[in-house]
């Protein structure tokens, strides 16, 4: 299935945020674009920022100037919606409402050839229910872009109950040819991004509502251990605490009030107080004398153990075994050794398995226990996050920072909550991540490709969940889930039939 033909006309809807981003692209890919907005000035005022962003391309050597011309020479701001008749594909970029979507079609389908594609830019309506009364709904696609549009590469290409598989296969050929790195997925609430992302936000509100550690704590250990590019409160205070609180309580809402995606009381008070994030001057961080990132909580420095034993099965710390060596450490291997290491033969140190310290060292014969946070790659990340169990003493505590600070790493202690933060974040993306597999929605690596690009994930989630072992997940899972007895944690079926297949998710 062929692209729509960079000759063949491009009509844009909505000359806002996005809807000028998408006719940059459009453009830039070869197309005429007809843009239009409700607003008389708005087309020619999109069109005039579009001119600024192609000029500061210019300026950095990235667009050549006769270029630059063409792209902007391709743009048409049109004073009526009737001069998008040419257009062999309509992209709707209008206000997030149902009906106005509706009503914009039907008047589109009047407009456009017969064999036109209309596609929508939403990000929470049903493909489905935009389509529902038009006369040809099977022309009728989601081109979910992300902000900006010029920079971000992943399409969302949605195909709804009657959308004709042609279609989508057309759409999706055309984001390729236009530069992006399209997937296909199903009118669903949240379609793949939205809806896998929840639970970057929704697992750090838990531990931070729990008193587990701070927002610039959090924020720290998700970036230097975790590897994602922001941390989530700082990232939710850069979207707007309205419009991020306004997509968890709709996809909460769509799910039919799904624990997996209940919305946040924390962040529920935000909103209500006016503390919006950036653009408000306060969230979750005071910006308005810009005062810089906060300092997350870092503990002071220790002397380290003087041995460390190991398993014979060292499993995800192995790596970390060499550095140890060279800071001078006495490695020792026993055999059977159930915790990852254990220090002077006295502390104990695991990687969470998502049951608090307290309980493991319960329940288990282990000595003094101190649990260990997941890191993307223990070798390079640059902060660890440690927790005691009730039953240890601060002294057992210093002996294990130490051994980390030993490795150049900066040390968090958190409260002793049920799979501290990278861990249970990383197994709730990827137990979301199995479900939209499991339920149709997309393919398994369309969604690790999904969340790659389109919101700059260090790894997959099923690619992760790879990396750490399915068993592990899974019994990080179930134990989250007897910890709070929540429905919010129940298992895949995804994940639990390659758990016991001991088959590749990927
Ligand atoms: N902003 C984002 O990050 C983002 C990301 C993905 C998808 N979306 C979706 O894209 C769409 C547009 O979002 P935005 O952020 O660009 O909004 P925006 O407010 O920046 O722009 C919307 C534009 O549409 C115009 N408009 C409204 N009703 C119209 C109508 N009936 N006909 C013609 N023009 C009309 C408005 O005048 C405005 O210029 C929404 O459906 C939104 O959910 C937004």
């Amino acid at each position: 299935m062929a692209a729509v033909s960079a000759e063949l006309a491009v009509g844009v809807v909505g000359a806002g945020t996005m809807g000028s981003g998408i006719a940059q692209v459009a453009a830039a890919a070869g197309h005429p674009v007809l843009l239009f907005d409700a607003d008389p000035q708005g087309a020619t005022t999109a069109k005039g920022r579009i001119a600024s962003a192609l000029a500061r391309l210019v300026e950095k050597g990235r667009m050549g100037g006769p270029e630059r011309d063409e792209v902007l020479g391709r743009i048409q701001p049109c004073a009526d919606l009737e001069d998008l008749g040419q257009a062999a594909l309509a992209v709707e970029a209008i206000v997030e409402d149902l009906a106005a979507k509706r009503d914009l079609f039907a008047a589109l389908e009047g407009i456009l050839p017969r064999n036109a594609i209309l596609a929508t830019n939403t990000s929470s309506i049903s493909v489905t229910a935009i389509a529902a009364e038009l006369a040809r709904p099977e022309r009728v696609i989601g081109m979910h872009f992300f902000n900006p549009v010029p920079l971000m590469a992943l399409v969302e290409v949605v195909s709804g109950l009657a959308t004709d598989p042609s279609v989508a296969d057309t759409v999706f050929d055309t984001a390729a040819a236009w530069g992006k790195s399209p997937v296909h997925t199903k009118s669903t609430p949240g379609f793949i991004v939205n809806r896998v992302a929840r639970p970057f936000y929704a697992e750090a509100l838990r531990v931070l509502t729990e008193g587990g550690s701070d927002a610039a704590t959090i924020d720290a250990v998700m970036r230097e251990a975790g590897g994602f590019r922001m941390g989530p409160f700082e990232l939710m205070d850069l979207i707007g605490h309205d419009v991020n609180f306004a997509v968890t309580c709709s996809v909460f809402d769509a799910y039919f009030g799904d624990q997996r995606f209940t919305p946040s009381l924390v962040q529920q008070e935000l909103v209500l107080g006016g503390y919006l994030g950036r653009k408000s001057g306060r969230g979750f961080f005071e910006y308005t004398n810009d005062p810089g990132r906060p300092s997350p909580s870092t503990a002071p420095t220790f002397h380290p153990p003087g041995g460390v034993s190991v398993s014979d099965l060292p499993g995800l710390l192995g790596p970390l075994l060499a550095s140890i060596k060279d800071a001078g450490i006495v490695i020792r291997t026993v055999a059977g050794q159930s915790a990852d290491l254990v220090l002077d033969g006295r502390v104990a140190i695991a990687i969470t398995d998502g049951r608090s310290a307290t309980e493991r060292m319960a329940v288990e014969d282990s000595p003094s226990l101190m649990l260990l946070d997941l890191a993307l790659d223990y070798t390079t990340a640059t902060r660890v996050v440690l927790a005691a169990a009730d039953q240890t003493t601060p002294d057992d505590l210093a002996l294990a920072s130490g051994l980390f600070q030993a490795l150049g790493k900066s040390v968090s202690v958190f409260d002793d909550v049920p799979g501290l933060v990278v861990m249970r974040t990383v197994c709730m993306l990827a137990n979301e991540a199995a479900d939209a597999v499991n339920q149709g929605v997309c393919s398994a690596t369309d969604v690790d490709m999904a969340m790659r690009r389109g919101v700059n994930y260090p790894l997959g989630p099923l690619a992760w969940a790879e990396r750490i072992g399915v068993d592990r997940v899974v019994q990080v899972l179930s134990n989250l889930a007897s910890s709070y007895g929540e429905d919010r944690y129940r298992v895949s079926p995804l994940l639990q039939r390659k758990f016991h297949a001991r088959g590749a998710l990927l």
